[in-house]
């Protein structure tokens, strides 16, 4: 039978030869409804070099696309930008099968991809600015250390102004279609900013940082091509905009409430509260964890200035669904964020305390005093929700302002 799988060009010397995943729904905890792409690039210099593989089970897609174009043995060299098994599962196979001269890595990436096959292979480190000559064309080596992993770089082909970014600027979306302007700007945009939220927040700063020496290298950009998700070459500056706004975390005009209930009573509490922020002006999100998943509130925070929280009371607990959101929010790192907590109980109440005490260590500051409530919220109790929405909605305006 005829390869169904090809190659796609996406420069003069450079194929994608990747596997997509359409059936994919979770990444370590990150749902993924629209499934994604293992993306990995062949360039076609004197020698041959393969940037990135793919997740193990799809080893033969990735082949079948090389041999499209090129038998695999005729590879040269491999570069692994990122160990994550999901660009790595099946690199010792490639490896064994293929022969290359050389396997490169960061000095970090050689270590990791050593604890994480615990093989034999000889991978060698190539350090921050060191090049490799493919013979009439030259690539580059940057660390981008945390950007996600420690091992994590970005490689450079000067010749074709591409830069192969790994998990930068990539999304969790099955498409055959393998670029940006193929596909509509709003699922980008949702598409990346899920990503960012869900992967790489926690290292906004180093974003910044890594965004700056990038600009000082004096490189330029026809394309970039991350390990997920299109390659992007039609608006490559909106996409490093989005990075640096998302990394720099400002405050804005938008509140994101998020609860978990048993029978409705913190419910109404938070229905109370976001009527009030809408009503003073915020841009609200409301979400109920008994129904939403914690990756569509990571994607809610990332550009809010506000996070309220709210549950009952369960065996002296805050409710299960709760714990697990803000055990994901924290890790995530959000900054710039005010908040308060909200909840109803029947007799002991300890939830509220303990959601003022997440929300303290994940330095959200409490701009209004939580409201606790004994059982199903009278009058007087949903006034008090209005007034924390009212107060929290005060104090987002003056942070916005004073930014
Ligand atoms: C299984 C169960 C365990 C509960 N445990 C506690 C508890 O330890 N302390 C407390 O104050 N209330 C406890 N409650 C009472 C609830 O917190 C109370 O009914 C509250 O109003 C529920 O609010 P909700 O409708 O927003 O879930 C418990 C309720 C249930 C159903």
């Amino acid at each position: 039978m005829k390869n169904i799988y090809s190659a796609i060009k996406i420069t003069d010397n450079v194929y994608w030869v990747g596997a997509i995943d359409w059936t994919i729904r979770d990444f370590h905890g990150y749902t993924t409804p629209h499934g994604s792409t293992y993306n990995a690039y062949l360039i076609m210099a004197d020698q041959i070099t393969l940037i990135d593989t793919v997740k193990a089970p799809f080893k033969d897609e990735m082949l079948a696309r090389i041999k499209s174009i090129v038998e695999p043995s005729q590879i040269k060299y491999i570069i692994s930008n990122h160990s994550e098994m999901d660009h790595s599962g099946c690199l010792p196979e490639i490896i064994d099968l293929i022969k290359p001269e050389k396997v490169l890595a960061s000095v970090i990436g050689v270590k990791t991809l050593k604890e994480l096959f615990h093989d034999q292979h000889e991978i060698i480190p190539v350090k921050d600015g060191e090049t490799l000559s493919l013979g009439n064309m030259e690539l580059a080596f940057m660390e981008t250390r945390m950007i996600h992993w420690p091992d994590s770089m970005f490689t450079y082909l000067a010749k074709d102004e591409l830069l192969f970014s790994q998990d930068a600027f990539g999304m969790h979306l099955a498409t055959l279609e393998r670029f940006d302007d193929e596909i509509d700007a709003a699922t980008l945009e949702f598409e990346a900013a899920t990503y960012y939220a869900n992967i790489v927040l926690p290292y906004s700063p180093i974003v910044l940082k890594a965004l700056d020496k990038v600009a000082q290298t004096g490189w330029t950009f026809k394309v970039v091509a991350p390990d997920h998700g299109p390659v992007w070459r039609k608006d490559i500056g909106r996409i490093i905009e989005l990075y640096k706004k998302w990394a720099s975390q400002k405050t804005t005009n938008k509140a994101v409430v998020i609860y978990a209930t048993m029978w409705h009573s913190t419910e109404k509490m938070a229905s109370a509260i976001s009527e009030a922020l809408a009503e003073a002006g915020v841009k609200v999100k409301l979400l109920s964890m008994n129904e939403f998943h914690r990756s569509e509130a990571a994607y809610e925070v990332l550009d809010a200035g506000a996070l309220i929280v709210g549950s009952s009371t369960l065996n002296n607990n805050i409710l299960p669904q709760m714990a697990d959101v803000m055990t994901y929010l924290k890790g995530l790192k959000p900054a710039n964020l005010i908040g308060a907590a909200f909840g109803s109980f029947g007799w002991s109440g300890e939830s509220v305390r303990d959601l003022e005490a997440i929300l303290r260590e994940m330095k959200v500051e409490i701009a209004a005093p939580s409201v606790s409530v004994r059982n199903v919220p009278n009058e007087g109790a949903m006034q008090l929700c209005h007034e924390l929405g009212k107060t929290i909605a005060t104090q987002l305006k003056q942070k916005v302002d004073s930014n």
